[in-house]
């Protein structure tokens, strides 16, 4: 079981990027709590389209410094910034420092790897004391048609679910946001704050080419084990373009904690 989406689909970079449009200022917002500071080392992990790698690089100055890693880099590589550190690097097991990051954040990555309680005690590891760990995890358990035609609501509730549960076989776990609060306070991190978000969308929404994208890389093993036919897979594709259609997103629990002096 391992990371379904990789980066050489021609459409990811978009897929990623449509990620960022929907959930960067979120990210951003918890990561401005933490009152960063010019100079600080900071860590993203998993950095994909790296927005908002090249956006710490800002933050923390020239003084500061920013790795970011992932198993693919060739998007990171991409960031023209004197203070980034690319790193090919899989949070599941390669050698991490310890005891040096001022802030880590780390998006859409845990609820794809099966290892991740273990990643989470490896990055407060990695954290100095008083640092902030700042995991953004979805929970799938809020997407719900709003607004549609009477006959689709119930049809794109059932099935989107449907699809989110298949990709389980992956290793994803749809559901592991709300559990992250409790994750974060068992690891004995303080000042702990858990924020849910859940915005409407619609087919002009970076959600809906989120959604749409991330489906067509999911299509192959929807359809050939049965959770959908290839006449629904096309239905819900088209209800999430239609104009007469608003849905309810995952939920977004973006989280911080700060680790505290031994
Ligand atoms: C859904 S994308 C999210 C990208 C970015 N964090 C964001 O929110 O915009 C997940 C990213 O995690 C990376 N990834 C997957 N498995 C990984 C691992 N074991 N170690 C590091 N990165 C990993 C993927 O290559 C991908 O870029």
């Amino acid at each position: 079981m391992t990371y379904q989406f990789d980066h050489q689909w021609h459409q990811e970079r978009a897929r990623l990027a449509a990620l960022e449009a929907a959930f960067d200022p979120w990210s951003k917002r918890a990561i401005l709590a933490a009152n960063p500071q010019a100079g600080w080392r900071c860590l993203e992990v998993g950095g994909g389209g790296g927005s908002i790698a090249e956006w710490l690089c800002e933050l923390v100055g020239p003084t500061g410094e920013v790795v970011a890693t992932d198993v693919e880099t060739k998007f990171l590589e991409g960031i023209e910034a004197d203070n980034l550190r690319v790193r090919n690097h899989d949070i599941t097991k390669d050698p991490l420092e310890e005891s040096v990051f001022d802030l880590i954040h780390i998006r859409a990555v845990l609820a794809h790897l099966p290892q991740r309680d273990a990643i989470l005690r490896r990055l407060i590891a990695a954290l100095r004391p008083g640092g902030w760990l700042v995991p953004v995890v979805t929970d799938f358990s809020s997407v719900r048609a709003v607004q549609a035609p009477a006959e689709e609501i119930d049809f794109f509730d059932k099935k989107f679910a449907s699809v989110i549960e298949a990709a389980g076989v992956t290793g994803f776990d749809p559901y592991y946001g709300r559990r992250i609060g409790a994750i974060l306070r068992a690891q004995g991190l303080r000042e702990v704050c858990i924020e849910g978000i859940v915005l409407e969308w619609d087919a002009g929404h970076p959600l809906a080419a989120l959604y749409r994208k991330t489906f067509l890389r999911l299509r192959d093993l929807v359809i050939s084990n049965g959770t959908l036919s290839e006449e629904h897979f096309q239905r819900l594709q088209d209800l999430m373009q239609s104009p007469d259609f608003y849905g309810l997103s995952n939920t977004l629990f973006v989280a911080r904690g700060r680790k505290v002096a031994p």
